[in-house]
């Protein structure tokens, strides 16, 4: 049974008299325990659907299943439990300005009921999870955006839900910041077993922390798998148009027509550690990265790169030796030119290529 099931799920709007479709039967599975990224452009639909998750907003038509509880069939009283189980963060933190921080993070017990006392212990503990146990009595306007997306955060974790919905979380932090909050949800989900769901527009939040991805486009559900699967491979033309070009580098090197080519592909499995570089040093010979096409997901290297072998039997089978022997999958190129550029007759030497840089981007 997953934690949250999306039948058939249709959402239309009437905007001045005509009918938009936001949501157009989407049918989506996430799993218990799922860090699960949603993406696409602005206007897809991502936000109508994190909504209707938790019936902010009402489907015109299917389903939405909570631990297999049908919501339709819930009373408004029942909704609003199911709810609390439900914590939300957005883009803009929505922090309540004239409160401070810890009556921020109590402010959903307390409308739950909870005693005062008990809701400020639990936020204190909260407050502890976040890293902000030194700022209870500051006030929004006071804090970074960092900052503030903790204390959403924890407002968020105050009635132990089992679902965190991410509405566009880090869209308005710097890079290093949005590392930091990603980082603490992950950690929120490994730790508390708590399911979350990303919603973003960028696509490195979803390489760095989403095992699974679905793809909309238009408020239709146009693909989904695991995240290493669709970013090596993307097949609809919306995942294509959000992922390919983004990470992809070419690094011609000079023109191997007559040179051996070999292929090969970063799997999950791949040992951990700066293959080629590796190769190059221990072997003492350059080798020539045609094409790269890797990207960082969890932390490492997946997708593939075209090599040019040096010359010679010999140092071609060490070479391929070597690369197996980290768990690489090596196939034979054929022996047409890789599309070149003339300037770049550099091949790549151990002191250049002594980094992850070559591989982890
Ligand atoms: N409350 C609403 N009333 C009318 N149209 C809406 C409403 N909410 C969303 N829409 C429309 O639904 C579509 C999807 O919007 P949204 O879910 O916000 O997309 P995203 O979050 O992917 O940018 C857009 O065309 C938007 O204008
Ligand atoms: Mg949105």
């Amino acid at each position: 049974m997953s934690t949250i099931e999306i039948k058939n799920l249709t959402k239309k709007f009437e905007v001045e008299g005509h009918v938009v479709t936001a949501l157009d039967h989407i049918n989506l599975s996430i799993e218990k325990g799922d860090v699960f990224g949603i993406i696409g452009m602005s206007g897809a639909g991502k936000s109508t659907l994190v909504r209707s998750i938790n019936f902010l907003e009402r489907p015109s038509e299917g389903d939405v299943l909570i631990d297999g509880v049908n919501l339709a069939d819930l009373t408004e009283k029942e909704l609003r439990k199911t709810r609390s189980g439900i914590g939300m963060i957005f883009q803009n933190f929505n922090l309540l300005e004239q409160k401070n921080v810890i009556d921020n993070v109590c402010f959903p017990l307390e409308i739950n009921g909870v005693k005062k006392k008990d809701a400020r212990k639990r936020a204190k503990e909260l407050l502890v999870l976040v890293g902000l146990q030194d700022k209870e009595k500051a006030y929004p306007s006071q804090l970074s955006g960092g900052q503030k997306q903790r204390v959403a955060i924890a407002r968020a974790l105050a009635t132990d839900p089992r679902i965190l919905l991410c509405d566009e979380a880090t869209s308005a932090l710097d890079p290093q910041t949005t590392s930091s909050i990603l980082a603490l949800i992950k950690q929120i989900n490994e730790e508390m077993g708590i399911t979350v769901v990303i919603i973003t527009h960028q696509m490195s939040v979803v390489t760095d922390i989403c095992q699974k991805v679905a793809i909309i486009d238009s408020g239709r559900l146009v693909e989904q798998g695991p995240v290493d699967k669709i970013f090596r491979n993307p097949e609809s033309d919306a995942a294509k148009e959000l992922i390919s070009g983004k990470e992809i580098r070419y690094t011609p090197v000079r023109d191997l027509q007559s040179v051996r080519k070999i292929r090969i592909v970063f799997q999950e499995n791949s040992a951990y550690e700066p293959v080629i570089a590796n190769t190059i040093l221990e072997l003492g010979t350059p080798v020539n990265i045609l094409k790269a096409d890797t990207r960082n997901v969890g932390g490492r290297a997946v997708g593939e790169m075209i090599l040019g072998l040096p010359e010679g039997e010999e140092i071609q089978e060490a070479v391929i030796g070597r690369l197996k022997a980290s768990g690489l999958a090596v196939t034979e190129e054929e022996t047409q030119s890789v599309s070149l550029s003339p300037d770049a007759r550099r091949p790549v030497s151990p002191a250049s290529a002594g980094t992850t840089e070559v591989e982890h981007e």
